[in-house]
């Protein structure tokens, strides 16, 4: 069986075993704040210092953290895998790119780059930002922000990712309670005829469009699905 065209979409869940607190569970962050307040373009210009805490937190975070099992093996399969394949992550962490994931697209963005409001460059960031904060680029001072894209705003290479969806033949997503579009989505734009498998620690809001579930922890269930993949080379 040649290599089919593969797409793979992470949430939080894969990356809860680094360590890394996911949104939606008791201890999430959506418990701890409000989605209104650190994670929408209004809650950045009502109060910029509370939103650069939220973010200067998580971002610190990383440095204490390491890629697990789940993302070592997503590495592993694109490195073996002979047909198209693409990973996108709703994550903003950097594990799958630490575990060596290439073929990647963070389409929240990502907490390691800032975007500056005046000249609208990118840099990558791995420290604090704040309103003394200069950009590298255009030098003007305090008008940086993380580049993460919030609530309200469009998620990064739709294109890019809708092209690779409507013609792959194998979707697996991991880690990701469906709660969220476009992403929670991305399951119904797969042609009728190809594998879908959601792994996750239970049921997504999305879990019945979806032909396969494998519940359990990303770190078993990863590694055993790329196991089976890379085995039957489809
Ligand atoms: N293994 C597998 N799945 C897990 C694990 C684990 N070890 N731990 C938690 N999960 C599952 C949970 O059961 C849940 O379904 O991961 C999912 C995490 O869901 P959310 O916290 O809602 O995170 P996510 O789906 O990634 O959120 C999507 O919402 O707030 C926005 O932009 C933010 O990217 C985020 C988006």
């Amino acid at each position: 069986m040649p290599f089919s065209s593969l797409v793979i979409l992470t949430g939080a869940g894969i990356s809860a075993e680094s360590g890394l607190a996911t949104f939606r569970a008791s201890d999430g962050l959506w418990e701890q704040h409000r989605i209104e307040d650190v994670a929408t373009p209004g809650g950045f210009r009502r109060d910029p210092d509370l939103v650069h805490r939220f973010y200067n937190e998580r971002r610190r975070k990383l440095k204490a953290v390491a890629p697990n099992a789940a993302h070592a093996a997503l590495a592993r399969l694109e490195a073996a895998w002979k047909g198209d394949f693409l990973l996108v992550t709703q994550n903003v962490d950097d594990l799958h790119d630490r575990a060596g994931s290439r073929r990647l697209i963070h389409m929240h963005g990502e907490l390691l780059k800032a975007r500056c409001l005046v000249c609208a460059e990118v840099h990558p960031w791995e420290e604090d930002l704040g309103p003394g904060t200069m950009c590298p680029q255009c030098g003007v001072m305090g008008r940086l922000r993380p580049h993460i894209v919030w609530f309200e705003e469009m998620p990064l290479e739709m294109d890019t990712i809708y092209e690779a969806l409507e013609r792959c033949e194998v979707f697996l997503s991991v880690g990701t309670s469906g709660n969220v579009y476009p992403a929670a989505g991305f399951v119904e734009a797969v042609p009728i005829r190809s594998r879908t498998i959601e792994i996750n620690l239970e049921p997504s809001l999305v879990a019945t469009a979806f032909k396969e579930h494998r519940l359990g922890p990303a770190s078993v269930e990863v590694p055993r699905i790329v196991d089976e993949l890379l085995a039957q080379g489809s």
